[in-house]
C-alpha cells in the first residue's frame, strides 16, 4: 500500500510568473501579503512587474521582506503578526526556499491561531487551511513550491538548530515555475541549489518511504541534473539547461513529500544550524558519503541513481557514489566539510545535534550512534575516493 498526494497546482513555463495576479483574482482574494528575502529579489525587476500586475487586477498588497535565510520563529511570529495588521487573506511567496516556507510559517501561524513553533518537535498536527498560498521559485533546488514541508531556525538554551515541519496543509495551492526567473542566479547558488534538488531526488528514491510513483520522478529529476547542472552552472543564460534545472527541482520536492529524505538531510541541517553552511552545499559535500555507505543494502538503487545521473548503460554502485562526488568538485563543492572551512570546534557539536534528526529512521542502512559517528568523521575530513 502507498499513498500518492501532491495537491498542488502547477504551471511551468517561461513567463509564468506572470499568471499570479490573474490566478489570485480567480481564488478570489482581495490583499496579497507578499513574502520575499531581503536581497536581490525584493528589489528584483520581476517582483516589480508582478506588483504592477496585482494593481492591475485590482489586488492590493503588501510586501513582507524579511524571510532571512533560513528563517527564524521570530521573524515568522512577525509576518504573521503584520498580515493581520494589514488585513491581509493570500500569500504570494517569491525567491528560493527560504522566503517559500517563511510564508508557510506565517500562512500555518495565521491559520491555526498560534505560533509555528507550537508545531515543530511537539506531535502536534495541522489542521486547518492556510490562506490561498501562491509560490514562485527564483532558485532551482528546494521544491518547497510544491512540498508539504518548512524548514525553521530555532534557538534554545543559546543553541541554535535548524528544524523541520510538515503536514498536508503545507503544499502551496499554486506553484508557478517560471525558468527566466532562474537565469540571473550566480554559479555559486546554481551549484549548491541544483545539488539541493540532486539531494531530495536521491534521498527520496533511497527512503525506506519510497513508492513506484516517487521513483519515476527520482529518475527523471536525477537524470535532468546529471544532463544540465554543469550547463547551467558554467552558462547561467542556457536557457534551455536552467529550464531542465527547474523542471528537475520542482521533481524533486514532489518526490520528497512523498517518500522523505534521510540522514543526508540530517547532518546537512547541524551543519547549517551550528556552522552556518549553505544547505545545498552541505548536501552536495555530505551526499557521495552517505551512498557510500549504502552500498551494502541499496546496491541496485544506486546504480540505478549513477545510470541516470551519467546517462551510462552499465555502471556498479561504488561508481555510482563517486559520480556525484565527481559532478560536485566540477562545480566546485569542497570534498568534505572540513574543506567547507567549519571550525573544528562545531565537529562533535554537529554530530549531537545531527543523530537527533527525526527523519534519521527513513535512511536505508540504519546505524548505531558510533557507526554513525565514524561515518561522519569521514564526512568531516575525509574523502569520497579513500
Ligand atoms: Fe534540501
Amino acid at each position: 500500500m502507498f499513498t500518492f498526494n501532491s495537491p498542488t497546482k502547477i504551471v511551468f513555463g517561461e513567463g509564468s510568473a506572470a499568471l499570479a495576479p490573474k490566478e489570485l483574482v480567480a481564488m478570489g482574494v482581495r490583499r496579497v501579503f507578499i513574502v520575499t528575502g531581503p536581497g536581490r529579489t525584493a528589489s528584483s525587476e520581476a517582483l516589480g512587474a508582478l506588483k504592477s500586475g496585482l494593481e492591475k487586477e485590482g489586488l492590493r498588497h503588501y510586501h513582507f521582506a524579511e524571510a532571512e535565510a533560513d528563517p527564524s520563529i521570530a521573524t515568522v511570529a512577525r509576518g504573521a503578526a503584520s498580515f493581520k495588521q494589514e488585513g491581509c487573506d493570500s500569500i504570494l511567496a517569491f525567491g528560493g526556499g527560504s522566503p517559500m516556507d517563511c510564508a508557510k510559517g506565517i500562512g500555518v501561524s495565521v491559520a491555526e491561531g498560534r505560533p509555528i513553533e507550537d508545531f515543530i518537535g511537539t506531535g502536534l498536527a495541522f489542521t486547518k487551511p492556510l490562506p490561498p498560498l501562491v509560490a514562485i521559485p527564483t532558485t532551482a533546488g528546494t521544491g518547497s513550491e510544491v512540498t508539504n514541508a518548512a524548514v525553521f531556525s530555532l534557538e534554545s538554551a543559546g543553541q541554535k538548530a535548524k528544524k523541520g515541519t510538515a503536514g498536508s496543509t503545507l503544499f502551496p495551492r499554486l506553484a508557478l515555475v517560471d525558468p527566466l526567473l532562474q537565469v540571473s542566479m550566480p554559479g555559486a547558488l546554481t551549484a549548491a541549489t541544483g545539488m539541493d534538488a540532486l539531494t531530495h531526488a536521491v534521498e527520496a528514491y533511497l527512503s525506506r518511504g519510497a513508492n513506484p510513483v516517487a521513483d519515476m520522478v527520482c529518475l527523471e529529476s536525477i537524470k535532468l541534473i546529471g544532463a544540465n547542472l554543469r550547463k547551467a552552472y558554467e552558462n547561467g543564460e542556457d536557457l534551455e539547461a536552467r529550464e531542465a534545472m527547474a523542471r528537475a527541482s520542482t521533481l524533486a520536492g514532489i518526490a520528497l513529500s512523498q517518500a522523505g529524505l534521510g540522514m543526508v538531510h540530517g547532518f546537512a541541517h547541524a551543519a547549517g544550524a551550528l556552522g552556518g553552511l549553505a544547505h545545498g552545499l552541505a548536501n552536495a559535500i555530505i551526499l557521495p558519503f552517505m551512498m557510500q555507505s549504502y552500498l551494502p543494502v541499496a546496491e541496485s538503487r544506486l546504480i540505478a541513481i549513477g545510470r541516470a545521473l551519467t546517462g551510462a548503460s552499465t555502471m556498479s554502485a561504488p561508481e555510482s557514489a563517486k559520480a556525484v562526488a565527481e559532478l560536485g568538485s566540477n562545480l566546485g563543492i569542497p570534498p568534505n566539510l572540513s574543506a567547507a572551512g567549519l571550525d573544528e570546534a562545531l565537529r562533535d557539536v554537529v554530530f549531537d545535534d545531527a543523530k537527533g534528526y527525526k527523519r534519521r529512521g527513513q535512511s536505508p542502512r540504519l546505524y548505531s550512534d558510533e557507526e554513525l559517528y565514524a561515518l561522519y568523521l569521514r564526512i568531516w575530513s575525509g574523502s569520497v575516493t579513500e
